[in-house]
């Protein structure tokens, strides 16, 4: 098992994907790329000038052989007895030694005082780029407002509204967005929530970590005109499973985007082939957590599966949402990701058979 998870982990998760903060895609992203620059330009020089004048006082004040006295001799002994002012060779050795010079002690406190001011700006600047409040929703804004929900160890997707109209369906872990065009700004806001403890949604190319808190309400936006995936990861240690918590954003055409909120509307498909898996599905306890829009099954706490298979992944972007994995899934998933909420129930194999044959039948 330890062997297969990282290869499919691999499959599941391209090794093009760049998650750096340097290549932004997004107005916060960048405000956060230009920021971290110049304090970088800034903090460098200081580090360069400041090192500089060590290793140069290191190598031209270093102790040496005063004159009169043998290289390579023992001077230990007189090194010790700085004060003896009857020590000609010693005293010579000393540096001149200043105290208080008005002009240095200004100096050095206004250079470091002028830096943190300019420090000081740029980042209030910043804050002021990233942390823009969510507007009201109105029609013909192309705004799309999603609530996000942190859950151990998962996402929550609820769309609110897109471009004034009112959504209110619920998906998971895989964020769909519009992109924006040439004259026509798609902003996304997101409001963060969690329902256990504290996460934190980051998505490195797009903008910066945000914190879900319990009993909290925070926002971020972002907005990109280029279409793509774009990965992920929870920020904020939540448990045994944070690292494993992923995010995927997919940022779809505006046609595509359209295309996909019309179908994640739709309540579940009705296929006959999967008849006897969803009667094994509701009778089991999956119905407890589990939500399958127009089914008995109406759980709150883990994925809606209305159209499971419109995902690519499974377990938060672990997996490659294939058939096999999610027969092993459902046989216990605690073999994939260890420590999560969902048990293994112990299933019949006819009774997983019918349940994973109606889970693929919910696109
Ligand atoms: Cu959720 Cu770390």
């Amino acid at each position: 098992m330890t062997v297969i998870i990282p290869l499919l982990l691999a499959s599941a998760d391209p090794s093009s994907q760049d998650l750096s903060i340097f290549d932004p895609v997004s107005p916060p992203a960048e405000s956060i790329r230009n920021l971290s620059v110049l304090v970088l330009a800034i903090t460098g020089f200081i580090f360069i000038a400041v090192e500089g004048i060590l290793v140069y006082a290191i190598i031209r004040f270093r102790r040496r052989a005063a004159p009169g006295i043998t290289p390579g001799a023992d001077i230990s002994g007189l090194a010790l007895t700085p004060a003896d002012e009857s020590d000609a060779p010693v005293r010579e050795a000393e540096p001149p030694q200043v105290y208080g010079s008005k002009p240095i002690e200004i100096a050095w406190t206004a250079a470091p005082a002028l830096i943190v001011f300019v420090l000081v700006l740029v980042s209030a600047r910043t804050l002021w780029e990233v942390n823009v409040p969510p507007p009201r929703p109105r029609a013909g804004d192309n705004t799309l407002f999603v609530t996000v929900v942190g859950r151990q160890w998962w996402w929550e997707y609820t769309y609110d509204h897109y471009n004034g109209r009112e959504l209110g369906f619920t998906t998971a872990n895989e964020l769909h967005v519009p992109a924006s065009e040439e004259g026509v700004a798609r902003p996304v806001y997101l409001l963060l929530e969690s329902a256990d403890v504290c996460h934190s949604f980051w998505v490195p190319r797009l903008a910066g970590k945000t914190d879900l808190i319990p009993g909290r309400v925070n926002s971020m936006w972002f907005q990109t005109n280029r279409p793509g995936l774009y990965l992920g990861q929870c920020a904020e240690y939540c448990g045994t499973q944070h690292a494993n918590m992923l995010l995927r954003v997919v940022v779809d055409s505006p046609r595509d985007f359209d295309r996909w909120l019309e179908y994640e509307q739709r309540p579940a498909a009705e296929d006959p082939g999967g008849s006897a898996g969803r009667s094994a599905l509701l009778a089991q306890s999956c119905v407890n957590c589990h939500r399958v829009r127009g089914t008995a099954a109406r759980g709150t706490c883990a994925p809606d599966l209305t159209h499971l298979m419109s995902r690519q992944t499974l377990a938060s972007g672990m997996v490659e949402n294939t058939p096999e994995n999610l027969r092993r899934w459902v046989a216990d998933p605690q073999q994939i990701k260890p420590g999560c909420l969902m048990p293994a129930f112990g299933l019949g194999d006819r009774e997983r058979n019918d349940i994973v044959r109606y889970l693929l039948t919910l696109r």
